[in-house]
């Protein structure tokens, strides 16, 4: 239910019990290849913007104009999918039988990823954001879509829920801290980003991405505004608007809208209490002191 989560610890991360079907199916039977490019981040830290981001930048040499670019056509979780959803038993596995190079997401922490993701010469770029408007985020976007039959949870359930790191995937912590250390001992492996830091300096980041991947943008390429044109595809203000991202629902059953909600750094400040506040400063202390990892907190 709802109130009392369904949520299971497996290898030290709490999943629900559909997709913990999909996480150890996926480490059973998924075989990641060299060139594979993989997103992967905490639930509502900037996912959707990243694989639209990413699959712009992996495939503007087949879409050089706006025109029929495949995302005005299809929502971002339709191009980037999730390996543990591909591999949940009643949804088809889309990953395996992908054009190369393939791209594919997922929120699962680098551990419990397949061992040939982990182990291969696939990339993953990680998506970071900071833990007090991922919170709002999640609390917003969990109401959403919680069965019509239940209450709604109010914002100190969720944030005690929150700080227990009872949360799909969670504990937050731990997953952002596990992909941290990865991206520092394998830094050809593993790109590190935060969303703040995407919002302050898009193109500098979409170049780093490029670079990452192997794919550097071309000085042709910058001259003739392919960066720009990545930018603005991927862009909250666009992609809210388009038909294909205001009706219909994943394969997960969610209703596309809702992943697109306000798009800000700081919106958490219009909801927190002090309290509230203050327990999250200290635990963010406490949780990543040591770390040299740190947050932006507002813009
Ligand atoms: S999910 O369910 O994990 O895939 O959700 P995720 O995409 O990680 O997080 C949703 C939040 O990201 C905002 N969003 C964007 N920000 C910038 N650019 C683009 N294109 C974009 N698309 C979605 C979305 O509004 C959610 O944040 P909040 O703060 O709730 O608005």
């Amino acid at each position: 239910g709802w109130r009392t989560p369904d949520l299971y610890l497996f290898q030290e991360f709490w999943y629900s019990s559909r997709i913990l079907q999909g996480v150890i199916n996926s480490q059973k039977y998924f075989q990641a290849k060299d060139g594979d490019v993989v997103v992967a981040s905490f639930p509502k830290s900037g996912t959707t913007w990243l694989k639209a981001l990413t699959f712009a930048i992996v495939n503007r040499q087949h879409f050089s104009s706006h025109k029929n670019h495949p995302l005005l056509t299809s929502n971002p979780h339709e191009l980037v999918p999730f390996v543990e959803v591909g591999f949940l038993g009643d949804i088809h596995d889309r990953i395996s039988n992908m054009a190369e190079p393939r791209l594919y997401a997922t929120h699962v922490t680098f551990p419990s990823l397949p061992k040939s993701i982990q182990e291969s010469n696939c990339k993953v770029i990680y998506i970071c954001r900071n833990p007090f408007d991922t919170f709002i985020s999640c609390w917003y976007f969990f109401n959403k879509i919680k069965p019509e039959s239940l209450p709604e949870l109010t914002m100190e359930e969720g944030f005690e829920r929150y700080c227990k790191g009872l949360i799909e995937t969670g504990p937050w912590w731990n997953h952002i801290l596990c992909y941290w250390k990865e991206s520092i001992d394998r830094p050809n492996k593993v790109l590190f980003l935060k969303y703040e830091d995407l919002k302050d300096d898009i193109s500098f980041h979409v170049k780093r991405v490029a670079e990452f991947l192997g794919c550097p943008f071309t000085q042709d390429e910058e001259i003739s505004g392919l960066i720009e044109s990545v930018i603005n595809l991927s862009s909250f203000e666009k992609m809210k608007d388009l038909e294909v991202n205001k009706s219909g629902t994943t394969v997960m059953n969610v209703e596309k809208k809702y992943f697109f909600r306000k798009a800000e750094v700081g919106d958490w400040v219009n909801y927190f209490s002090l309290p509230m506040r203050e327990t999250l400063s200290k635990f963010i202390e406490e949780k990543f002191s040591g770390s040299g990892l740190s947050f932006k907190t507002c813009s």
